[in-house]
């Protein structure tokens, strides 16, 4: 278990971790790591109970610590653990808030760990929200207070921001800062506007634990998962100490876990590039890896590098293994030459030894998951265009409806026109409904059902526009995404069936799904895992035999260069072609609800994408094309 790592990892190993300053344990998924956060803390609080004393927990709220959340409901529902003994202060608080609101902190905790554990309503500490402001300072003082008479917390749970920030301790906070009220950093208020509803609802300030609080826990363990923290993970354990990074000061306490899953881990030194930090397994993928880092680095196309540019960058075993650096080179280029193919359903009667997919079946049957409907044109649009024009058969499964992306606004516009035409009960009902719909209201099923027809036809535009016949358009509308809420249903049997039932339909010989993990709300992770299950349950069956799985990645990120099994080439014409796809989705346009944290809108970001993977290509001595789409291969 990673608590006893800790001594392991100061006294030993230093090798490997040389360029870290925080103890920290990396998982292969977040739900394995999540459920031994949970049992260290279950563990105290029985240990905490047999010795008599009360156990003081520092708790979090947003995306990371959930699920920890839901291990600890179930030791106490499965395994008789007690919350009597405990006592719980959280770390922070929106201001102005009111509990009731389904926003509130107050409203996370209860929602997630309170109403279903036998804790003493009376234990619970959250900052209040509602504090008149004259009262505010006094206030935070006397949780500060409260803290310490029950002698300090024990153990405290954290998430981190992307501005490195700790509790709601923003970039400039002091390393001694008790409970206080913080204005919130701008890019903390873009990443919970989707759970306000847009940016203007996200409050400015909020009352947090200080520093100096966090800092006095005897134990801290820090959650980050995803790539959108691998960034900040790493400055955190390996940057200076510095304000600009609040989380950095927990450099400076000695009994700190960083739980990370694979994705977080991502941009450590020793994950990144390892043959800087020891010697390595050069297995085939992270030669790859080593020898496109080592052209960008030296900015070399890949033929031009020399021994001594391998020797000086770590990679001299590499070298010693491959013979001379001009073997090697070769080799890794004609690997990245193999990627690239103008095929994407394979080259009818071409040797296709050396390409990424199989020549025969000449027709393929392609099946295209999208998680929404916008993200096959936005990801691979320039690909379906050559699926299709290349005679295969392409089929179009959308997830999810993708209803709360669509505005009121848009919505009123189309009641309108309904109305205009042909005047009706419906439309008016939408109509009145939307003019007095109160900020955060979910909507109506109506509304829902509307906006959901307003993506299903943008669409069939997109397709049509594509050639893709509207027989083989599918809206699966799974229901674990039907809450009109940002906050998802979990995945069901209801979800699994309808996925299996299309596969069985189709009988793909290839399926094309998004691997954007990037995805801020999650969503595309969920569509993913429900095909990796259909996957699984359907792999006996004999047309899976021919079925490969192509993944893209959708507006939010991309592939790295070495992990492109293949690269679809995108002329000039062509990219044009996919940006009036995309426009095709002008719900998703000018004004974009969930944007995440980039403000370009998708059609920009996927040319400016596929052009820089088309010039990091041509940087390393390949071809150079106008653009490219990226695909990795999944073997299941
Ligand atoms: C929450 C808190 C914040 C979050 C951080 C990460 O109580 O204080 O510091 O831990 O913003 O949020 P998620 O986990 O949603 O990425």
């Amino acid at each position: 278990m990673y608590t006893e790592t800790i001594s392991y990892n100061k006294a030993g190993k230093f090798e490997e971790t040389r360029f870290e300053k925080i103890h920290n344990v990396i998982f292969n998924s977040s739900d394995e790591a999540s459920i031994l956060v949970a049992r260290e803390i279950a563990d105290l609080i029985i240990k905490k109970d047999i010795e008599d004393e009360l156990c003081v927990l520092g708790l979090a709220t947003g995306s990371s610590p959930i699920r920890v959340y839901e291990e600890l409901v179930r030791i106490h529902k499965e395994e008789g653990l007690s919350f009597n003994n405990v006592i719980t202060f959280n770390l922070d608080e929106y201001y102005p808030m009111d509990k009731s609101n389904i926003q509130s902190y107050h409203h996370f905790m209860h929602d997630h760990l309170f109403n279903h554990i036998d804790i003493l309503p009376e234990n619970i500490h959250i900052p209040d929200g509602k504090i008149d402001v004259k009262d505010l300072h006094q206030y935070c003082v006397d949780y500060e207070m409260k803290i310490k008479e029950f002698g300090g917390l024990d153990f405290q749970l954290l998430g981190i921001g992307r501005t490195g920030h700790i509790g709601f301790n923003e970039p400039g906070s002091h390393h001694n800062s008790g409970t206080r009220s913080i204005t919130l950093d701008h890019i903390t208020r873009v990443d919970a506007a989707p759970a306000f509803l847009g940016i203007e609802n996200v409050p400015r300030k909020a009352i947090t634990m200080g520093i100096g609080t966090v800092m006095s826990a005897k134990r801290i363990v820090l959650l980050a998962w995803g790539n959108n923290k691998a960034e900040i993970i790493k400055n955190t354990i390996e940057g200076e100490i510095t304000p600009e990074v609040p989380a950095t000061y927990l450099q400076n306490h000695n009994n700190t876990t960083f739980v990370i899953d694979n994705s977080a881990a991502l941009e450590l030194t020793r994950v990144k590039t390892p043959w800087l930090v020891k010697a390595c397994h050069w297995r085939e993928k992270l030669k790859l890896k080593a020898v496109v880092w080592l052209s960008e680095k030296t900015n070399k196309p890949i033929l031009k590098l020399i021994d001594k540019d391998y020797n000086d960058n770590g990679m001299s075993g590499l070298l010693a293994n491959e013979g001379s650096a001009y073997d090697l080179n070769i080799k890794m280029f004609n690997k990245l030459q193999h990627t690239i193919t103008g095929w994407p359903g394979g080259k009818p009667n071409a040797d296709d030894a050396n390409r990424p997919e199989r020549s025969l079946p000449q027709i393929k049957r392609v099946l295209i998951f999208s998680p929404h409907p916008d993200d096959d044109v936005i990801s691979m649009g320039g690909t379906v265009d050559r699926l299709v024009e290349q005679g295969n058969e392409v089929h179009i499964a959308y997830q999810t409806s993708g209803n709360i992306a669509v505005s009121d606004a848009e919505v009123l516009k189309f009641a309108e026109v309904s109305k205009a035409i042909n005047p009706n009960h419906e439309s008016d009902s939408i109509i009145n409904y939307i003019k007095q719909k109160t900020e955060s209201e979910r909507d109506s099923s109506e509304v829902r059902k509307l906006k959901g027809l307003i993506r299903r036809s943008e669409s069939y535009a997109a397709t049509r526009y594509l050639g893709v016949r509207d027989c083989n358009i599918h809206f699966l509308d799974l229901p674990f995404y039907e809450t009109g809420t940002i906050k998802k249903n979990k995945l069901s049997k209801d979800d699994l069936d309808i996925m299996c039932s299309i596969i069985e339909a189709v009988k793909p010989h290839q399926i094309y799904a998004a691997g954007d993990l990037a995805d801020p709300h999650g969503t595309h992770k969920v569509c993913l895992d429900v095909l990796f299950e259909a996957l699984e349950m359907l792999k006996t069956k004999d047309y899976m035999d021919d079925c490969w799985v192509w993944l893209y990645r959708g507006a939010w990120h991309e592939w790295e260069t070495y992990e492109i099994d293949m690269a679809i080439p995108l002329s000039p014409s062509q990219v044009m072609k996919k940006r009036h796809a995309i426009f095709y989705h002008q719900s998703q346009k000018d004004d974009v609800m969930f944007q995440g944290n980039d403000n370009r809108e998708f059609w920009v970001r996927a040319e400016d994408r596929n052009r820089y993977t088309a010039k990091k290509y041509n940087n390393l001595g390949l071809a150079e094309y106008e653009a490219i789409e990226a695909f990795k291969k999944y073997i299941f």
